[in-house]
């Protein structure tokens, strides 16, 4: 899957940007302040609804408009199909979706579209951040290749609220909340199984990911469901009911789930240098590129900012040959045009130059083939 055609309107200092990618790598240069970020931040809301910059949508509309709008073709790599997608944030604050004319009901079906893996600044929360970071990453992962994820992970939020809400009454109703924690149940059970079906899946294209990088060592991903598994989920919430009401929330479930990442049989975050652990971020996002395109025959798209400030130059090396490797299209930004010179210059790929919420296409890259 990749996009051929993009159309950026009124993100941020990007007023009207036209770019025809590259269904492999394409290269985003130039100053700071230019618009670099703001060309991901651009795909980025095309897949997910939403910027990873600020939750307010209204921050990222241009200063001098009311709206912005990011359109673009993408082609399937299994069937070979066109789609048209676009996003649009209106003056009156609401934001739409459509993909071939049609609307869509929700991100979530912006997010299935769009298969997208963001790396920047931040990223190295993954492993250092809290749990929340880790489940994010694994229900991406299990989002994109368990059909039946969506519906089970939905109901569980759901009933979950239910039982929180309930616990934050005053006098609470006991023959509700055994209702509740009665429904909670196998939903967390259900949660879990696919959790964990998806990470036995994920151990080997990790394995093939953190060996094409040097100096990574033996990677392993263990997961915590959210609770003692000594004891069944219903011995749990017994256990726990008086504290739950206490603390008006539900201490132990799969909401309480955590990937423990080690290295070499040590905890990640405690013995690998910042360098290492955005590597291995690199390695983790690669690793579920690679298990996705497996299983569903699509690739996936990365979005790589400032990837000069993030790795050294072997390793940038090493990124971009793996990208190639799994045929993801890929679009990264620098400040300096030099940086990624020697990276692709075997490659086909496609340079654009930006220049203050401008892009213009590098002629002096004419290896690009579209
Ligand atoms: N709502 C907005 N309207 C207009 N301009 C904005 C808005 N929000 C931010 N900007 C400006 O957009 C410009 C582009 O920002 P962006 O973060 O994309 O730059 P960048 O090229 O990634 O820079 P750097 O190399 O420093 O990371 C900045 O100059 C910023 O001040
Ligand atoms: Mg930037």
């Amino acid at each position: 899957m990749f996009l051929s055609q993009l159309d950026i309107f009124q993100v941020r200092n990007l007023e009207s940007v036209r770019a025809s990618c590259h269904p492999q790598a394409n290269i985003i240069y130039g100053p700071n302040g230019s618009g670099k970020t703001s060309f991901l931040e651009s795909i980025y809301m095309l897949g997910r609804g939403r910027s990873f910059r600020h939750r307010d949508l209204r921050v990222v509309v241009n200063n001098a408009a009311d709206e912005l709008v990011v359109s673009a073709r993408l082609t399937r790599d299994s069937t070979g199909s066109n789609h048209q997608l676009g996003i649009k944030r209106t003056s009156k604050g609401r934001f739409e979706a459509r993909v071939d004319g049609n609307s869509l009901q929700s991100a979530v079906q912006l997010v299935s579209e769009l298969p997208l893996q963001l790396i920047d600044a931040h990223s190295f929360m993954l492993l250092e951040g809290g749990p929340l970071q880790r489940r994010q990453f694994l229900d991406w992962g299990v989002f994109h290749v368990e059909h039946g994820y969506t519906d089970v992970w939905r109901r569980f939020q759901k009933t979950l609220k239910q039982r929180n809400q309930l616990l934050r009454h005053g006098r609470i109703d006991e023959e509700l909340l055994r209702v509740w924690t009665a429904e909670l149940i196998p939903l967390c059970e259900q949660v879990t199984d696919f959790r964990r079906r998806y990470l036995s899946g994920l151990a080997e294209p990790l394995e093939k990911a953190v060996s094409a990088f040097d100096g990574l060592g033996q990677v392993s991903l263990e997961y915590y469901c959210g609770w003692d598994e000594s004891r069944t989920l219903q011995e749990v919430y017994a256990h726990d009911q008086a504290r739950d009401v206490v603390t008006r929330s539900t201490s132990h479930g799969a909401h309480r789930a955590d990937i423990k990442i080690k290295v070499d049989g040590q905890p990640a975050a405690d013995h690998l240098s910042r360098g290492q652990i955005k590597l291995l971020v690199y390695a983790l996002k690669l690793a579920q590129a690679s298990h996705y395109r497996e299983k569903s025959g699509e690739s996936c798209l990365f979005l790589l900012d400032d990837l000069p400030a993030e790795l050294d130059y072997q390793h940038r090396g090493q990124v971009i040959a793996y990208l190639n490797h799994l045929g993801c299209q890929y679009f990264v930004t620098g400040v300096d045009k030099q940086d990624f010179e020697c990276l692709v210059e075997k490659l086909p790929h496609k340079m654009f130059h930006m220049e203050h919420g401008a892009t213009s296409v590098d002629e002096t890259t004419g290896i690009e083939s579209l």
